[in-house]
């Protein structure tokens, strides 16, 4: 099925090329969503953009182009308002058909990409070997659903976790591990440290303190990089705990299974980067390190800033393993498009690594490598958000506040409602909407900008917060359990009537769903999807309010409920695009 944005334009682009010749063929129509609703619901701009070339003014054009523009199935006879606008509304027997066609429809009327593309999603590639932070949440929780929007729009997408798991900081893990826990080198069991954050800890403080223990961390960096048997097995033991304490987690976030390819997958392909650099005459020995100068980037003498490829020691980068990444990911997994959901900190290693793949001939024009930035988590002190003693905030505990706090609502919910509700409803419903709560909050934000981290602003029930599209939901399996309606057998015959304004408006924004995501694949931004599902909920809330559902007369009465059940539909596929569960009761 088609979205209407796109039937619409396809009319366009007819009656450009029937109205002014085929020099107009493929010209983009610039059709947008009505920006008020007055003006209608959708409107093109394009006579403004075209007179001139034309030689008349655009309200002239704008008349002809409609002379020719055939959308009597979709549109009232489209006006042309100001100076030359073309504001176009779609007729209620069209908006009739389509919500019958979108509730019989698996797919609630989302097409899938006409060009779906091998797609790679870089997430959530933490560094582990450090406690997993509240600087974790981001990356997870965005490339999460940025993969499972592409996915479903039919996207085949792998899920890569470029995870940190090499480099200095390991030598002090394994050192601790060697001299702590001498058992665990010897048996093939798995460790039980118990909790792994205490393990960190007292790796760091003995780090921090002990003269001794640093030169053994940094022997063992040495060790680890010339394939010391020894040392490579307590750095497996070391990435193998990390991983599992991590994936806790991730379960607890529901974040969907995704592959580890850590940096240390790439070791063998590193020098294969350098004598590839070198064979593009890109490679320029600079004091005995090897670089690649890059383009745009100057240092403070204002001469062009040297990227290093490897070190005067023989060592490599972070960014010489993301250029090994970038070729394994093109030759190997032959990746069409590459996303990189990671904060907007590492803008300038990203830039340059993609330049340096470009003027390579590695990342040739059909492929698209995209860096997409976040901004920081605040507190309220509008600083990165840290604990009263000022440590950072451990990802654990504040996933376990919002699940208390979620609890803490209901049980004050239950008893001013005089509720008797279970101890497994109760824990069930707090979980679920303690985690959806803070996923939520997260990706409904703009995901460049920073954001301020508030527990009572995210478990409100009022506003743009998970609960309160969560309760939209639940409220309409509410009037399914009321009326003992089976929403799966509303059927094929039933007959959609929308008169009143609430229903059309409602029925109108149903329809958008499939718009939507063909945005957010564009530019990668869930806060799209996120506003669209909260003036979902709005707009149901509006209609639920105006027009009476189980008492009303048919027809209505089961044209009322198809808008309902589509309404809950759409919502539990927006939310599970987000990664958010819905639950039936709460
Ligand atoms: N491990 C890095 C960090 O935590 C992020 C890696 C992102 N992915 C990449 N291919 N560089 O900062």
């Amino acid at each position: 099925m088609n979205a209407t944005l796109e039937k619409l334009k396809h009319k366009f682009e007819q009656a450009l090329v029937a109205a002014f010749g085929a020099d107009y063929a493929g010209v983009d129509p610039i059709l947008v969503p009505a920006s008020n609703p007055k003006f209608g619901d959708y409107q093109s701009n394009i006579a403004l953009s075209i007179n001139k070339q034309l030689g008349q003014s655009p309200r002239t054009t704008a008349e002809q182009l409609v002379k020719h523009l055939n959308v009597s199935d979709l549109c009232e006879p489209p006006a042309v308002a100001g100076p030359g606008f073309i504001n176009l509304i779609l007729k209620t027997s069209y908006l009739e058909a389509q919500i019958k066609a979108a509730q019989a429809d698996p797919r609630i009327g989302v097409a899938t990409a006409k060009n779906p593309k091998r797609t790679i999603v870089d997430y959530p590639s933490p560094n582990i070997a450090k406690e997993m932070h509240v600087g974790h949440l981001r990356p997870a929780v965005i490339g999460d659903s940025i993969a499972r929007i592409l996915e479903f729009l039919g996207h085949e997408v792998l899920r890569i976790s470029h995870v940190g798991d090499w480099g200095t900081p390991f030598g002090m893990l394994i050192v601790h591990l060697q001299q702590a826990y001498p058992e665990a080198l010897r048996t093939t069991e798995t460790l039980d440290l118990g909790d792994l954050s205490t393990f960190y800890r007292q790796a760091k403080k003995r780090f921090d303190e002990d003269e001794n223990f640093r030169e053994a961390a940094r022997l063992a960096v040495v060790k680890l990089q010339a394939g010391d048997e020894e040392t490579l097995l307590a750095w497996k033991i070391v990435c193998a705990l990390s991983s599992r304490a991590y994936q806790v987690i991730y379960d607890l976030l529901g974040i969907a299974p995704f592959i580890e390819r850590g940096e240390s997958f790439y070791n063998l392909l590193l020098p294969g980067v350098v004598q590839a650099l070198e064979a593009a005459g890109l490679l320029v020995e600079d004091q005995g390190a090897k670089c690649v100068f890059l383009e745009g980037f100057t240092n403070k003498e204002g001469n062009p800033l040297p990227l290093i490829i490897q070190k005067s020691d023989g060592g490599y980068n972070y960014a010489t393993t993301d250029l090994a990444a970038i070729r394994y990911r093109l030759q190997v997994d032959k990746a069409q498009r590459v996303i990189y959901p990671v904060g907007a900190e590492q803008t300038n290693h990203f830039t340059q690594i993609f330049q340096v793949g470009r003027r390579a001939g590695w990342i040739t024009d059909d492929v698209e490598f995209i860096h997409a930035p976040f901004g920081l988590v605040l507190g309220e002190d509008s600083k990165k958000l840290k604990t009263r003693t000022g440590e950072t905030v451990r990802l654990r505990d504040l996933l376990d506040e919002a699940i208390a706090r979620a609890r803490d609502d209901l049980e004050a919910r239950l008893q001013e409602e005089g509720r008797q509700e279970t101890e497994e409803f109760k824990a069930a419903v707090a979980q679920a909407v303690g985690i959806s709560a803070v996923k939520y909050t997260d990706l409904s934000q703009n995901r460049t900008s920073n954001y301020t981290f508030s527990f009572d602003k995210m478990l409100n029930l009022q506003g743009n917060t998970a609960p309160y599209l969560m309760y939209a939901y639940v409220r309409i399996q509410g009037i399914s359990r009321k009326g003992q309606i089976n929403f799966a057998q509303l059927g094929a015959d039933a007959k959609i009537l929308l008169t009143e304004e609430t229903e059309l408006a409602l029925a109108k924004h149903l329809l958008q769903l499939s718009e939507v995501l063909g945005y957010v694949e564009a530019d990668l931004l869930p806060n799209r999807l996120c506003q669209y599902l909260f003036e979902l909920s709005q707009k149901f809330n509006q209609f639920y309010d105006q027009c009476p559902v189980l008492s009303a007369a048919e027809p209505i009465r089961t044209s009322r409920l198809v808008l309902c059940d589509l309404t809950a539909k759409t919502l539990k596929l927006g939310l599970s695009l987000l990664g958010i569960s819905v639950i039936e009761r709460m």
